[in-house]
């Protein structure tokens, strides 16, 4: 990753846009996020092209800096993979202790928040929700919405991120469309991390 290390960019707190030098931007298209999805059946149906979420990201210091903030805006497009709803990878912070804000801009949606024991939980997203993720819990959000979901989120610099527990162990529970409303549904089979 590269670091601009502008300390002053724009943010339109209407839209979510952000503009500046230094702003670094991904994409995760349903290819990469094929496993992470219940309904396997359902993935391969959809192109791998297709577009779930995008990052912008503004990195005013280092990764790994102590003390420094990062400010990241994530767009999750509308859609399901069967009943589930698009969402976000999910991850914990490397560092046990490290939490973050959300915030969001525009859009409906669930932010599931998952302990080191997967007992797992949401906070419905609207614009102006604001949340508190504390440090070590796996956070993951869900656009429930059928328009684009946009938060913002203001992390430390030196918190890292856990992607591969989410990838063995997945969330206690998954955000599902049932009989037209957003349910968080819990794994019937779910193993807990800590085993
Ligand atoms: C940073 C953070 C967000 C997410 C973004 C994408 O700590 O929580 O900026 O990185 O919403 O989600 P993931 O990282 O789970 O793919
Ligand atoms: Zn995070």
């Amino acid at each position: 990753m590269q670091t601009g290390l502008d300390t002053h960019i724009r943010f339109d707190w209407i839209t979510g846009g952000m503009h500046g030098s230094a702003i670094e931007v991904s994409c995760r298209k349903l290819g990469q996020l094929q496993s992470l999805f219940r309904d396997q059946a359902r993935v391969v149906e959809l192109s791998p092209e297709t577009l779930v979420y995008r990052v912008e990201c503004w990195y005013p210091v280092e990764p790994g800096t102590l003390g420094g903030l990062f400010w990241g805006v994530t767009t999750i497009a509308p859609g399901k993979v069967g009943d589930e709803y698009f969402m976000t990878h999910g991850h914990f912070h490397e560092v046990a202790d490290r939490a973050e804000f959300y915030i969001t801009v525009r859009g409906r949606g669930a932010l599931l928040l998952m302990d080191r024991l997967g007992r797992t939980r949401f906070e419905p997203m609207e614009s102006g929700s604001m949340h508190y993720i504390p440090g070590g819990v796996a956070h993951r959000v869900a656009n429930t919405g059928e328009t684009p979901l946009v938060f913002a989120g203001c992390w430390p610099s030196d918190a890292g991120h856990d992607y591969g527990t989410i990838l063995t162990s997945a969330f206690g529970a998954r955000m599902r469309d049932v009989n037209g409303e957003p349910v968080l549904v819990p794994e019937a089979d779910y193993v807990c991390p800590c085993h």
